[in-house]
Protein backbone atom coordinates (compact mmCIF):
# COMPACT_ATOMS: atom_id res chain seq x y z
CA UNK A 1 0.00 0.00 0.00
CA UNK A 2 1.57 3.35 -1.04
CA UNK A 3 0.55 5.98 1.52
CA UNK A 4 0.35 9.91 -0.88
CA UNK A 5 -0.28 13.15 0.82
CA UNK A 6 -2.08 15.55 -1.16
CA UNK A 7 -2.79 18.74 -0.23
CA UNK A 8 -3.16 22.45 -1.49
CA UNK A 9 -1.09 25.45 -0.49
CA UNK A 10 -0.08 28.97 -0.71
CA UNK A 11 3.69 29.60 -2.61
CA UNK A 12 4.30 30.19 1.36
CA UNK A 13 3.44 26.56 2.95
CA UNK A 14 0.03 27.32 4.21
CA UNK A 15 -3.09 25.06 3.78
CA UNK A 16 -5.72 27.88 5.10
CA UNK A 17 -6.07 30.92 6.70
CA UNK A 18 -6.19 31.45 10.35
CA UNK A 19 -10.16 31.48 9.73
CA UNK A 20 -9.81 28.45 7.94
CA UNK A 21 -10.83 30.18 4.96
CA UNK A 22 -9.96 28.21 1.83
CA UNK A 23 -11.68 29.89 -1.12
CA UNK A 24 -7.93 31.12 -2.60
CA UNK A 25 -8.32 27.04 -3.94
CA UNK A 26 -9.28 27.26 -7.76
CA UNK A 27 -11.94 25.09 -9.15
CA UNK A 28 -9.59 23.43 -11.02
CA UNK A 29 -7.46 21.80 -7.98
CA UNK A 30 -10.65 20.96 -6.40
CA UNK A 31 -11.15 18.71 -9.73
CA UNK A 32 -7.45 17.37 -9.69
CA UNK A 33 -8.30 16.72 -5.93
CA UNK A 34 -12.03 15.49 -6.02
CA UNK A 35 -10.16 13.25 -9.22
CA UNK A 36 -7.06 11.24 -7.24
CA UNK A 37 -9.51 10.74 -4.21
CA UNK A 38 -12.11 8.86 -6.41
CA UNK A 39 -9.18 6.57 -8.04
CA UNK A 40 -8.04 5.85 -4.81
CA UNK A 41 -11.04 4.97 -3.39
CA UNK A 42 -10.29 6.62 -0.06
CA UNK A 43 -9.62 9.62 1.89
CA UNK A 44 -8.17 10.12 5.79
CA UNK A 45 -8.60 13.28 7.05
CA UNK A 46 -8.39 15.02 10.45
CA UNK A 47 -11.22 15.67 12.77
CA UNK A 48 -11.12 19.47 11.74
CA UNK A 49 -10.66 18.60 7.86
CA UNK A 50 -13.65 16.17 8.33
CA UNK A 51 -16.40 19.08 9.79
CA UNK A 52 -15.17 21.38 7.16
CA UNK A 53 -15.17 19.28 4.27
CA UNK A 54 -18.56 18.00 5.01
CA UNK A 55 -20.14 21.50 4.28
CA UNK A 56 -18.31 21.72 1.43
CA UNK A 57 -20.84 22.46 -1.77
CA UNK A 58 -18.31 20.11 -3.82
CA UNK A 59 -18.65 17.40 -1.06
CA UNK A 60 -21.39 15.15 -2.88
CA UNK A 61 -18.50 14.03 -5.37
CA UNK A 62 -16.79 12.00 -2.96
CA UNK A 63 -20.42 9.86 -1.84
CA UNK A 64 -18.60 6.95 -3.25
CA UNK A 65 -15.31 7.27 -1.51
CA UNK A 66 -14.11 5.66 1.91
CA UNK A 67 -13.63 8.26 4.21
CA UNK A 68 -11.75 7.64 7.92
CA UNK A 69 -11.63 10.51 10.38
CA UNK A 70 -8.79 10.41 12.78
CA UNK A 71 -10.08 11.85 15.95
CA UNK A 72 -9.67 10.99 19.69
CA UNK A 73 -11.15 13.69 21.89
CA UNK A 74 -13.96 15.49 20.25
CA UNK A 75 -15.36 12.50 17.59
CA UNK A 76 -17.67 14.47 14.44
CA UNK A 77 -20.85 13.11 14.30
CA UNK A 78 -20.42 10.36 11.24
CA UNK A 79 -22.71 12.03 8.27
CA UNK A 80 -22.27 8.91 6.01
CA UNK A 81 -22.66 4.74 6.03
CA UNK A 82 -19.23 4.74 4.76
CA UNK A 83 -17.11 7.32 6.72
CA UNK A 84 -15.15 5.86 9.86
CA UNK A 85 -13.75 7.16 12.98
CA UNK A 86 -10.62 6.02 14.54
CA UNK A 87 -8.53 6.85 17.03
CA UNK A 88 -4.94 6.95 15.75
CA UNK A 89 -2.89 7.11 11.71
CA UNK A 90 -2.24 3.47 12.13
CA UNK A 91 -5.82 2.53 12.74
CA UNK A 92 -6.58 4.27 9.72
CA UNK A 93 -4.15 2.69 7.20
CA UNK A 94 -5.36 -0.90 9.13
CA UNK A 95 -9.32 -0.09 7.85
CA UNK A 96 -7.91 0.68 4.28
CA UNK A 97 -5.38 -2.30 4.23
CA UNK A 98 -7.03 -3.47 1.07
CA UNK A 99 -6.74 -0.62 -1.12
CA UNK A 100 -3.41 0.42 -3.89
CA UNK A 101 -3.02 3.65 -2.69
CA UNK A 102 -4.44 5.50 0.23
CA UNK A 103 -4.94 9.36 0.10
CA UNK A 104 -4.35 11.57 3.72
CA UNK A 105 -5.46 15.17 3.05
CA UNK A 106 -5.14 16.89 5.90
CA UNK A 107 -4.67 19.30 7.63
CA UNK A 108 -1.67 19.98 9.60
CA UNK A 109 -2.25 18.59 12.97
CA UNK A 110 -2.91 15.17 10.93
CA UNK A 111 -0.08 15.33 8.06
CA UNK A 112 2.32 15.87 10.99
CA UNK A 113 1.30 13.03 12.95
CA UNK A 114 1.34 11.24 9.42
CA UNK A 115 4.93 12.20 8.99
CA UNK A 116 6.33 12.01 12.17
CA UNK A 117 5.43 8.63 12.38
CA UNK A 118 7.16 7.87 9.00
CA UNK A 119 4.09 6.47 7.61
CA UNK A 120 4.05 8.57 4.37
CA UNK A 121 5.58 7.32 1.03
CA UNK A 122 4.82 10.23 -1.29
CA UNK A 123 3.44 14.18 -1.46
CA UNK A 124 2.31 16.16 -3.94
CA UNK A 125 1.70 19.89 -3.55
CA UNK A 126 -0.14 21.86 -5.99
CA UNK A 127 0.80 25.52 -5.10
CA UNK A 128 -1.87 28.17 -5.32
CA UNK A 129 -0.57 31.67 -6.76
CA UNK A 130 -1.03 33.33 -3.34
CA UNK A 131 1.08 34.03 0.08
CA UNK A 132 -0.82 34.11 3.28
CA UNK A 133 0.56 36.13 5.96
CA UNK A 134 -1.34 34.09 8.75
CA UNK A 135 -2.78 30.66 8.87
CA UNK A 136 -2.43 26.74 9.38
CA UNK A 137 0.58 25.35 7.90
CA UNK A 138 1.26 22.02 6.15
CA UNK A 139 2.25 20.70 8.61
CA UNK A 140 1.38 21.88 12.43
CA UNK A 141 4.56 23.33 14.51
CA UNK A 142 6.99 20.32 15.88
CA UNK A 143 10.19 19.72 15.19
CA UNK A 144 10.95 17.19 12.37
CA UNK A 145 13.35 17.16 8.94
CA UNK A 146 12.09 15.20 6.50
CA UNK A 147 14.32 14.63 2.85
CA UNK A 148 12.40 14.36 0.10
CA UNK A 149 12.92 12.70 -3.79
CA UNK A 150 11.46 14.67 -6.67
CA UNK A 151 9.49 12.50 -8.53
CA UNK A 152 7.59 14.68 -10.79
CA UNK A 153 6.78 18.48 -11.71
CA UNK A 154 3.36 19.53 -13.62
CA UNK A 155 1.52 22.75 -14.70
CA UNK A 156 -1.66 22.39 -13.66
CA UNK A 157 -3.04 25.49 -15.20
CA UNK A 158 -1.02 29.77 -16.15
CA UNK A 159 -0.47 30.16 -12.45
CA UNK A 160 -0.61 27.00 -10.69
CA UNK A 161 2.38 23.59 -10.64
CA UNK A 162 2.16 20.71 -8.82
CA UNK A 163 5.15 19.19 -7.16
CA UNK A 164 5.41 15.21 -6.38
CA UNK A 165 7.83 13.95 -3.98
CA UNK A 166 8.91 10.69 -2.61
CA UNK A 167 9.63 10.69 1.04
CA UNK A 168 13.15 9.47 1.75
CA UNK A 169 13.20 6.54 4.42
N1 LIG B 1 -5.37 23.25 1.45
C1 LIG B 1 -5.77 22.00 1.56
O1 LIG B 1 -5.54 21.16 0.66
C2 LIG B 1 -6.47 21.57 2.82
C3 LIG B 1 -6.80 20.23 2.99
C4 LIG B 1 -7.38 19.83 4.19
C5 LIG B 1 -7.63 20.75 5.17
N2 LIG B 1 -7.33 22.04 4.98
C6 LIG B 1 -7.57 23.03 6.06
O2 LIG B 1 -6.83 22.64 7.21
C7 LIG B 1 -7.49 23.13 8.38
C8 LIG B 1 -7.64 22.02 9.40
O3 LIG B 1 -6.37 21.58 9.81
P1 LIG B 1 -5.97 21.43 11.34
O4 LIG B 1 -4.51 21.21 11.40
O5 LIG B 1 -6.54 22.57 12.08
O6 LIG B 1 -6.80 20.16 11.81
P2 LIG B 1 -6.92 18.65 11.27
O7 LIG B 1 -5.58 18.04 11.10
O8 LIG B 1 -7.88 18.59 10.14
O9 LIG B 1 -7.69 17.99 12.51
C9 LIG B 1 -7.07 17.97 13.77
C10 LIG B 1 -7.76 16.95 14.63
O10 LIG B 1 -7.67 15.64 14.04
C11 LIG B 1 -7.43 14.67 15.05
N3 LIG B 1 -6.08 14.13 14.92
C12 LIG B 1 -5.07 14.57 14.12
N4 LIG B 1 -3.98 13.80 14.30
C13 LIG B 1 -4.32 12.86 15.20
C14 LIG B 1 -3.64 11.77 15.81
N5 LIG B 1 -2.36 11.49 15.51
N6 LIG B 1 -4.31 11.02 16.73
C15 LIG B 1 -5.58 11.28 17.06
N7 LIG B 1 -6.29 12.30 16.52
C16 LIG B 1 -5.65 13.07 15.61
C17 LIG B 1 -7.60 15.40 16.36
O11 LIG B 1 -9.00 15.37 16.64
P3 LIG B 1 -9.62 15.37 18.12
O12 LIG B 1 -9.38 16.74 18.66
O13 LIG B 1 -11.07 15.06 17.89
O14 LIG B 1 -8.91 14.30 18.89
C18 LIG B 1 -7.14 16.79 16.00
O15 LIG B 1 -7.59 17.79 16.89
C19 LIG B 1 -8.81 23.68 7.93
O16 LIG B 1 -8.74 25.07 7.82
C20 LIG B 1 -9.00 23.06 6.54
O17 LIG B 1 -9.81 23.86 5.70
C21 LIG B 1 -6.76 22.49 3.82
Amino acid sequence: MKVIIYMAISANGMIAKSDDNTSWISKKEWYNYILITRKAGNLIVGRRTYNILTKQPEFSEFKNVKLVVVSKNNKPKIIASNHFIVSKPKEALKLLKNFKEVIVAGGGILNKSFIKEGLVDEIYLDIEPIMLGKGISLFREENFETKLELLNTKKISKNEIQLHYKIKK
